[in-house]
């Protein structure tokens, strides 16, 4: 049988924040746009996000986007690339604005300005007083960005396969991108998607994780197709825990809850952070709270039968702060623990949330990669933008809020750039049948069924696997441990069958087709982690406190082929200010 073939001008992976606003700047260009999403579009990972988006508008307090800037290179531990943060942080403001224009319903102050709370590790004046930076719509600020970014593609005409499953990256033998393999998950028929321009916009991939605010289709597929095409996936050592996930859940109970004035308190009722951080207490960063958290339970503080959590009080906040601005997060404990939030204290625990690292890109979206033998370049028609990818403006830790602006600014500027691409390269180039056979090939190994373990039950293993061996703290014998043992998973994954039932349905296929992704992400993550000899940010290291800025201010490239790491130097200086030196990091 032939296989169905569609052209556009660009495809696009993925349709959370990044790969809507991407596809919103060619659409209203009049480029031809696929967007194919394995999930209804406005169930796209963005839509969990909770408390806001950073931008320096100075709608409570003064603010200016160098004290931003400043903030963000200071939270990443000096690793992040500081031409790719100044860009960011300049583009929030008018970012904002085009949402409002857009349409996004955010909360208000009194005076009709968009409400801003403060988030962690957000200062004024370059580390001094708390700021107020944070841009929300209650504490659903990713719901109402995502749905007003859906509803402005649909006016656009941008193109949707909505439940499309993208398989593999096409490239030629020069390296060009081509567009993909995709499959459509209610029928299981593969599709070819041709397109002169590929964005992959993929989220991230917190399901390596048992314990995560991540939903379940978070299975980083993105960022594994690039170390299948060849391509390397920088800094996935550093991985985030946010310090308030509903513990023994994982579900997310937003940073703005404490931007609220929320605490966190231990068994003895000490409110914890002012041991950690005795200046910015429960707005310290995330890592810094979440070994906080993870420190009082391991030394006994922690509260409830076994010990095994804090508590996070917004009882004093009052009834009306409560319904107006946590409304969300009020659901959720009502949900999933049966409790009030503005009577009962929520028992909390950090939690997987969000991978620094990803595919690398350069502040246009475009992807960059070490020729094979030769320099780092850029790959002829493929883009990455949002979580799956690493630009890198959060380095070794992300601050809160950050996140949304990041899809959003690197979205956009992908776009921009896409069609400055297609303006140049007017003509699609002949699809590589033998890149399609081996797509195809990937699919085909999943037909098989019978005895044999189930995808399922190993992607439980990984999970538990990652959480006991690369998670908060982390240590030699610890990591070395777990290496041999994804070694022998991942031999077990190769061997998997699907169960021979009367009928599979296609999502056990899709299942563990992300799955092989998941463990190939997950070789990557603990390969890096073992090789980096230093603590930096999220990635802390019980037998190497310190960050090492003489051997370990670098990047890493983990490449697929020979499960090897390579480095490259971080971008230091901005486009046009002065750069912030590395220097002792304390809240
Ligand atoms: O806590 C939160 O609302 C999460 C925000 C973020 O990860 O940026």
């Amino acid at each position: 049988m032939a296989l169905p073939r569609r052209r556009f001008d660009t495809l696009i992976i993925g349709a959370g924040g990044a790969g809507l606003n991407a596809a919103l700047q060619l659409a209203d260009s009049g480029a031809r746009v696929a967007v194919v999403s394995k999930v209804f579009p406005t169930r796209s990972h963005t839509v969990a996000a909770q408390g806001g988006v950073n931008a320096a508008l100075g709608n409570k307090l003064p603010d200016d986007w160098h004290w931003h800037m400043f903030d963000t290179v200071k939270g990443g531990d000096y690793l992040g690339d500081q031409d790719a943060i100044e860009f960011m942080c300049r583009e929030a403001v008018p970012t904002v604005y085009e949402l409002e224009h857009h349409g996004v319903p955010f909360s208000r102050f009194a005076d009709g300005r968009i409400y801003q709370r403060p988030f962690g590790g957000m200062t004024r004046d370059f580390g001094g007083e708390q700021a107020t930076r944070t841009c929300a719509a209650a504490d659903r600020t990713g719901h109402a960005i995502l749905h007003t970014l859906y509803q402005q593609n649909l006016r656009a005409r941008t193109h949707f396969f909505d439940e499309y499953w993208a398989v593999d990256l096409l490239r030629d033998e020069e390296g060009v991108a081509l567009g993909a393999l995709v499959l459509c998950i209610e029928t299981g028929e593969p599709l070819l998607v041709e397109a002169r321009t590929t964005l992959v916009a993929t989220g991230g991939c917190g399901q390596l994780f048992r314990t995560t605010t991540n939903a379940h289709i978070n299975t980083g597929d993105g960022m594994a197709m690039c170390l299948r095409a060849g391509i390397p996936i920088q800094d996935l050592e550093f991985f985030q825990f946010h310090p308030t996930g509903i513990a023994g859940k994982g579900m997310l109970i937003t940073e703005g809850a404490r931007g609220e004035g929320g605490y966190l308190e231990n068994k003895d009722g000490e409110r914890l952070m002012a041991r950690y951080a005795p200046h910015a207490k429960d707005l310290a960063s995330r890592d810094v709270v979440s070994r906080a958290i993870a420190v009082e339970v391991r030394e006994g503080r922690g509260c409830g039968p076994d010990g095994d959590h804090v508590l996070l009080r917004l009882d004093h906040l009052g009834e009306r702060v409560v319904a107006e601005r946590l409304p969300g997060i009020r659901d959720l404990c009502r949900t999933f623990l049966h409790l009030d939030p503005a009577r009962d204290p929520i028992p909390v625990f950090p939690t997987a949330h969000y991978a620094m690292g990803g595919i690398p890109t350069d502040r246009f979206g475009r992807v960059v990669a070490p020729a094979r033998h030769g320099p780092e370049e850029v790959v002829p028609g493929l883009y990455a933008a949002g979580e799956c990818a690493c630009v890198s403006v959060h380095g070794a830790n992300r601050l809160g809020g950050n996140s949304l602006l990041d899809i959003l600014v690197f979205g956009r500027a992908a776009g921009r750039d896409i069609l400055a691409f297609l303006e140049a390269n007017p003509h699609h180039r002949p699809t590589e049948e033998a890149a399609v056979e081996r797509a195809m090939a990937r699919l085909e190994r999943w037909e098989r069924k019978g005895e044999g373990e189930s995808p399922q039950a190993l992607r439980d293993e990984l999970q538990r696997l990652m959480e006991d061996h690369c998670g908060v703290f982390r240590d030699r014998a610890t990591m070395a441990e777990g290496l041999q043992r994804l070694e022998a998973l991942r031999a077990r994954i190769a061997e998997a069958r699907l169960q021979d039932h009367s009928r599979v349905f296609n999502t056990a296929r899709i299942e563990a087709l992300e799955l092989e992704n998941l463990a190939d992400l997950a070789l990557a993550m603990v390969t890096c982690a073992h090789a980096r000899e230093e603590s930096r940010g999220a990635h802390s290291r019980v037998d190497f406190p310190e960050r090492d800025d003489r051997n370990w201010m670098k990047h890493s490239l983990f490449f697929l082929e020979g499960a090897r790491v390579d480095y490259k130097p971080v971008r230091t200086r901005p486009l046009t200010v002065e750069s912030f030196p590395p220097k002792k990091r304390v809240y």
